[in-house]
């Protein structure tokens, strides 16, 4: 970030800004004490984390969207994602891993969850995402957004979220349905690798147990 930036972020969110900076540490330092690095079969489950305090503009355009009163310092406890925190994993199955030792963890409280992997959106974005809000009384009515996916998902969902604002409008059926299609490609390479792992996993367990 630079010293423009930080100056707009801290005349845009004022006193919350170290509370918003804290909170996204405390979710980052968590994630880090994920107990599991490598799996029995070798496998790394959270490959990298990457975090994010909403822009001044895109939260400008979210409250003016959702009739929020426009001083975030005053509507910060109805809005979710303003930390906003992504885990990036190796597979599906370590995905939802994370979200249940997620569960387990003390200093936040999981109060909302929606399953883009099970059920994808209509564009065939997949996504776990997780609403948590801090449970130590410093933290009082903040809250932040987790999103847990895999490295395939995150592929899809990055270059996405870069071509939405350069749609040509007069091809935007064909650019929906490609996205879409690519999307799906991309989820059941998801499954082709899983049924690899599931491969050697049996064929490690044959081995060891004959
Ligand atoms: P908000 O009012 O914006 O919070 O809407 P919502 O709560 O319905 O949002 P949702 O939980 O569906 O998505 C929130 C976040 O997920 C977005 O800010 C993006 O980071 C991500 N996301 C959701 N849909 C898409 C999508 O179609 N493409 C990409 N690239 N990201 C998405
Ligand atoms: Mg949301």
């Amino acid at each position: 970030m630079n010293e423009c930036d930080v100056k707009a972020f801290e005349a845009y969110y004022g006193e919350i800004l170290p509370m918003l900076k804290q909170g996204e540490a405390f979710l980052l330092n968590l994630i880090g004490e994920y107990p599991i690095r490598e799996t029995k079969d070798g496998i790394q489950p959270i490959l990298y984390t990457k975090s994010r305090i909403k822009s001044p503009k895109s939260m400008e355009e979210k409250l003016k969207r959702k009739g929020e009163c426009p001083d975030i310092r005053k509507s910060f406890p109805n809005i979710h994602d303003i930390i906003g925190i992504r885990v990036i994993c190796s597979f599906v199955e370590e995905a939802y891993r994370v979200e249940e030792w997620l569960k387990t963890r003390k200093g936040t409280r999981i109060i909302e969850k929606k399953d883009y992997i099970a059920y994808p959106k209509q564009n065939g974005y997949r996504s776990l995402h997780l609403i948590v809000a801090f449970t130590t009384e410093k933290w009082e009515g903040f809250t932040a957004e987790i999103q847990i996916r895999t490295i395939a998902h995150d592929f899809w969902a990055v270059l996405e979220h870069q071509m939405k604002y350069k749609k040509d409008v007069e091809h935007e059926a064909l650019i929906q349905s490609e996205l879409k299609r690519c999307a799906d490609e991309i989820a059941s390479l998801d499954v082709s690798l899983q049924m690899i792992r599931d491969i050697i996993r049996d064929d490690n367990w044959e081995e060891k147990n004959t």
